[in-house]
């Protein structure tokens, strides 16, 4: 089906850039370009133009076509939520009434809960019902805004659970509606058959699954929970390394709830992103700043398990470019919403709604290797993106926290 759509006074389109334009850091973040009484056209499903209304294309050049008004309204590019985990089974509202009650992240996975708590659900569930579960969380976040997702594995633990994780991602991905990105993250926790075998583990993961995984192309990424208590910066290098020469590239959990070598190990691997930061420090501000990875904050994991907050701001003031993903997760933030990670954004980090803007889309897309498709307004770009109900600017997005002003959302020229 060739969809082709002409949009019309939009009041701005924003976050237009050129092609090429993979992504943006320090001060540049604070730029948002935009082009106000704007017209795009979409023709196949990819942006195919876009101007001032001063400019409007000849109608009669457009017959038979479906034209939206959009008075009032704006456009921005779908969010690139490069960080999730929303193939699980269930939930962990056990635990989050446990983190009421006083026990800690840390406590309630040394008593077997956590991650091991998801992998036992896991395992007692279907592939169907993975994919069950997992859609109906797909088919929130689209409504949310977001336009493309990176998905991991990580709650398997062993051969068999990771497999079927990782097909339950495929089978997302062969869906076509968004832009998929795929995770392994089998070096996400020890799983307890090999509580005293750690080697024995990884091992596993290099051994056995890697070359499955390989062989069925099932990922795009590998990823190393890099922490006490999990795996260990020489660990995370040669798991990172292992991907890597089954051909993916590197990813890392970093420096979350102590700082432990994550940003190292990933920079010195060439990873596309570390995520969380929470400690991270000045040393590896510096390492990032020789590097091409993006450091990417998830500002409702921290805000959910009350972690210290990434230094963010220091990190653009520094020249660092910085992505925001939502890492979606039923044990450190059960949500996806990335218009809520914008206002955390602008809230607790002090980004202004420019940087937090370019945090979800440009850099975000980078951050999962997708910003050539996804990210801006540009031509030649898959036309995913939302129109907003009439409201003030794109500030009020993030000021508007718990509103939703997402009016529709179009995936490759198509509504949702
Ligand atoms: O990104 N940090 C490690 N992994 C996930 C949480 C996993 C879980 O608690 O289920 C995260 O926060
Ligand atoms: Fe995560």
């Amino acid at each position: 089906m060739n969809t082709k759509l002409l949009i019309k006074n939009i009041k701005s389109l924003v976050q237009v850039r050129e092609p090429n334009f993979l992504k943006v850091s320090g001060a540049g973040m604070k730029v948002l370009p935009c082009i106000e009484n704007a017209w795009m056209a979409i023709d196949n499903g990819i942006i195919a133009d876009y101007g001032s209304m001063e400019d409007f294309p000849g109608i009669e050049d457009w017959k038979g076509i479906e034209i939206i008004d959009c008075e009032g309204k704006l456009i921005l590019p779908c969010y690139a939520d490069s960080h999730t985990h929303i193939v699980y089974a269930g939930n962990r509202e056990g635990e989050f009434v446990d983190r009421i009650n006083g026990l800690s992240y840390e406590e309630i996975f040394e008593r077997g809960g956590g991650i091991l708590n998801s992998a036992k659900k896991l395992s007692e569930a279907s592939e169907d019902e993975l994919f069950e579960q997992a859609m109906v969380r797909l088919k929130e976040v689209i409504s949310q805004g977001t336009g493309s997702i990176e998905i991991k594995s990580g709650y398997g633990l062993s051969v068999e659970s990771e497999l079927k994780m990782l097909r339950v991602i495929k089978r997302i991905k062969d869906l076509n509606i968004l832009p998929v990105k795929a995770t392994f993250l089998g070096a996400h926790a020890l799983p307890l058959e090999f509580k005293n075998d750690k080697e024995g583990y990884i091992n596993l993961i290099v051994n056995e699954m890697l070359p499955i995984i390989a062989a069925e192309k099932l990922a795009d990424f590998i990823d190393v929970f890099c922490e006490q208590n999990y795996f260990t910066y020489e660990e995370t290098k040669q798991i990172l390394e292992a991907g890597k020469k089954h051909g993916l590239m590197a990813k890392v959990h970093a420096e979350q709830l102590s700082h432990f070598g994550g940003i190292k190990a990933g920079v010195e691997c060439g990873a596309i992103s570390v995520d969380h930061l929470e400690f991270c420090d000045d040393t590896d501000i510096a390492l990032l700043k020789q590097s091409n990875t993006m450091a990417t904050v998830l500002p409702g994991a921290a805000f959910f398990l009350s972690l210290p907050l990434p230094p963010a701001r220091k990190m653009i003031d520094a020249g660092l470019p910085i992505a925001f993903a939502s890492d979606f997760n039923p044990g450190s933030c059960p949500s996806g919403n990335m218009n809520f990670m914008m206002s955390l954004g602008c809230v607790q980090y002090k980004l202004t709604p420019e940087e937090v803007i370019n945090a979800c889309t440009i850099n975000s897309a980078y951050a999962m290797n997708a910003s050539h498709e996804v990210g801006s307004i540009t031509i030649g770009k898959k036309a995913n993106f939302f129109i907003t109900k009439p409201i003030s600017s794109y500030g009020f997005i993030p000021y508007s926290y718990g509103s939703n002003l997402i009016e529709s959302v179009y995936l490759s020229g198509v509504k949702q």
